[in-house]
């Protein structure tokens, strides 16, 4: 079987925390029996590219039960859990090509082999797998019927190619379905990324200034979690119709001109870093910069949880603003280099 993962030695390991994800998975798992009966996927070959975790593990092995042939490849570098990648591998027999940290050289390779066994469906985090395939492997369109997007951003790129009709194959957007936006984003991302900053800076949230940039389903699950923790939280927002609610959920809202030199922790919940944020959190057009020492910004989502981060955050500390992501947000399709990847 071909596959590309850290270490085989994990995959013991990586089962258990399968397992344990499963226990909580009960309408999955009432699927995949189903799924067993009837093989709905029977002679279809599907390829996803996904956060490489567990939750993400089980639904490869309810689609693998349903008949279908999955390969699966990270849709982001820094949430692939190794063993749990190695155990797909040993364990469900499922091709993975995915290593956590892999750069970007990597990152396209695996979704070249991911994609070798010519796929019927795509499944993505991103519309990395439905770019490639129109930029790069426009000979293997013609196999596929159809796919699946599941976040926020990847529906935004995917609709601008289907206004440009250039989309050849139609995608479902998991992203509008209420028990996706409203619980995965609004308290999933909420809670992760309250968690990735905590871990990542062993910093005491509550009585500090947190701003949140977006008061979109992300944006409202992280600015209730942290003032839970105790924080004073500014909200940002360009669409006056969610900054008035934010104001009526009880939070401060304000331009980012003037929440920069509050602000302890800058969480931004939409896509724009470059553009807005960035130019006024750090003073770009001869301000200087704005932000204070030992400040912190990050992207909301799995990103902020990556030991990678933290150790960037370790190293950064004392030399002033600690960005925990990196990478470039995701642009629609024809806007953003090839060579760029797009992960949330
Ligand atoms: N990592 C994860 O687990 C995860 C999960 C879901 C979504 N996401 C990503 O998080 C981001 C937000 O998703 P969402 O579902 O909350 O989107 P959303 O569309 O519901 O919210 C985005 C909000 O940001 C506002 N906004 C846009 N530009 C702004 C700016 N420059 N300044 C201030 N506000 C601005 C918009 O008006 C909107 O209200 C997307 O990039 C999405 O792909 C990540």
């Amino acid at each position: 079987m071909d596959y590309d993962v850290k270490d085989m030695g994990l995959a013991d390991q990586g089962k258990l925390k399968i397992e344990w994800a499963e226990a909580t998975m009960p309408v999955l798992r009432l699927i995949r029996k189903r799924f067993e009966r009837e093989q709905p996927f029977k002679g279809i070959r599907a390829t996803a590219c996904l956060h490489v975790t567990t939750e993400t593990a089980n639904l490869m092995k309810t689609l693998k039960a349903g008949g279908a042939d999955v390969r699966l490849c990270a849709s982001n570098p820094l949430s692939t859990q190794d063993d749990v990648a190695a155990a797909l591998v040993r364990h469900e027999g499922i091709p993975t090509f995915a290593v956590k940290g892999e750069d970007n050289k990597t990152y396209y390779r695996h979704i070249e082999s991911a994609i070798a066994h010519k796929p019927h469906l795509s499944m993505d985090d991103g519309a990395d797998v439905v770019s490639h395939l129109h930029s790069k492997r426009k000979d293997l369109l013609r196999n596929v019927i159809g796919g699946t997007e599941e976040t926020t951003t990847g529906v935004i790129r995917l609709r601008s190619m289907a206004e440009k009709k250039v989309l050849k194959f139609p995608v479902i957007s998991v992203n509008d379905a209420d028990t996706k936006h409203m619980f995965d984003n609004r308290y999933g991302t909420g809670q992760s990324t309250m968690d990735g900053i905590v871990r990542a800076t062993n910093r005491l949230v509550c009585g500090s200034t947190l701003v949140v940039a977006g008061y979109g389903w992300c944006g409202r699950g992280i600015a209730t979690r942290v003032r839970g923790m105790g924080a004073n939280v500014i909200v940002t927002e360009i669409d006056p119709l969610k900054g008035l609610e934010a104001v009526m959920d009880g939070f401060r809202v304000m331009p980012m001109d003037e929440a920069a030199p509050l602000g302890d922790f800058f969480c931004h919940s939409h896509r724009q870093l470059e553009g807005y944020s960035r130019r006024a959190l750090c003073g770009h057009e001869g301000r200087g910069n704005r932000l204070q020492f030992r400040t912190l910004q990050c992207r909301a989502g799995h990103s902020c949880t990556g030991k990678a981060q933290q150790e960037k955050t370790r190293r950064a500390l004392g030399c002033g603003p600690i960005h925990l992501e990196e990478r470039p947000s995701r642009q629609p399709l024809g806007r953003r280099s090839s060579r760029e990847p797009s992960h949330r």
